[in-house]
């Protein structure tokens, strides 16, 4: 079985990323990762890439005249890399458009509550502060908006009353880490259906 290819990109911590890899071991997994680009030189996501001998680059904006050098130099490490899919794992940087459309539905996104509420930052502490009982993490694609893109999967989590953003985060990501994979492998099965605002999810 051919694998398919996935580019992590991250700024942080790294544990979606690390969940990835670690699904990806299994004998049964359908893809494998070509590359790891961080946009922070320190994140520790990065410092995990190593640590797995996987492919890995700290590529950063600011080293680009502008934006379009920025996005050209980075399809083309995915091409080099024959990358199929793009998965952003904590990554901090808004996805341009030019970039976007290169790799139209090709790029996937975790987001830690049940979209389309709380989109952006902070999302748990969003939730927390609404009063909501339910909340949970969503993966998506990514179109051109702030965590706008259709959805493929889903997982709620319940809000308790003496929650705090600390806690929450840490349950929400226990399921991050299961559904990321997840959606990845239906990627790699071709049984994710783009149908306008909805991925239809079909049957083997
Ligand atoms: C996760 O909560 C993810 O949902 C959000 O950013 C966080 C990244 O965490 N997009 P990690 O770097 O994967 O540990």
């Amino acid at each position: 079985m051919k694998k398919g290819k996935v580019a992590v990109f991250l700024s942080g911590r790294g544990s979606n990323f690390e969940s990835i890899y670690r699904a990806s071991l299994k004998k049964e997994s359908n893809y494998e990762i070509a590359i790891v680009i961080s946009n922070k030189k320190n994140a520790r996501g990065l410092k995990i890439a190593k640590k797995f001998k996987l492919k890995n680059f700290y590529v950063s904006s600011k080293s680009f005249k502008s934006k379009k050098e920025y996005n050209q130099y980075i399809i083309r490490l995915l091409e080099m890399n024959k990358v199929d899919l793009v998965c952003l794992a904590g990554f901090m940087r808004i996805i341009d458009p030019e970039f976007i459309e290169e790799y139209k539905n090709r790029i996937i996104n975790i987001h830690p509550a049940l979209l389309p509420s709380f989109p952006g930052l902070n999302a748990q502490k969003q939730a927390i502060d609404h009063g909501v009982k339910v909340s949970g993490c969503t993966v998506h694609f990514v179109d051109s908006g702030i965590d706008t893109g259709p959805i493929i999967l889903q997982k709620p989590v319940k809000i308790k009353s003496n929650d705090n953003e600390e806690l929450l985060s840490k349950r929400i990501l226990k399921e991050e880490h299961k559904i990321y994979p997840d959606a990845i492998k239906l990627f790699f099965e071709n049984r994710l259906k783009i149908d306008g605002r909805k991925v239809i999810i079909l049957e083997r």
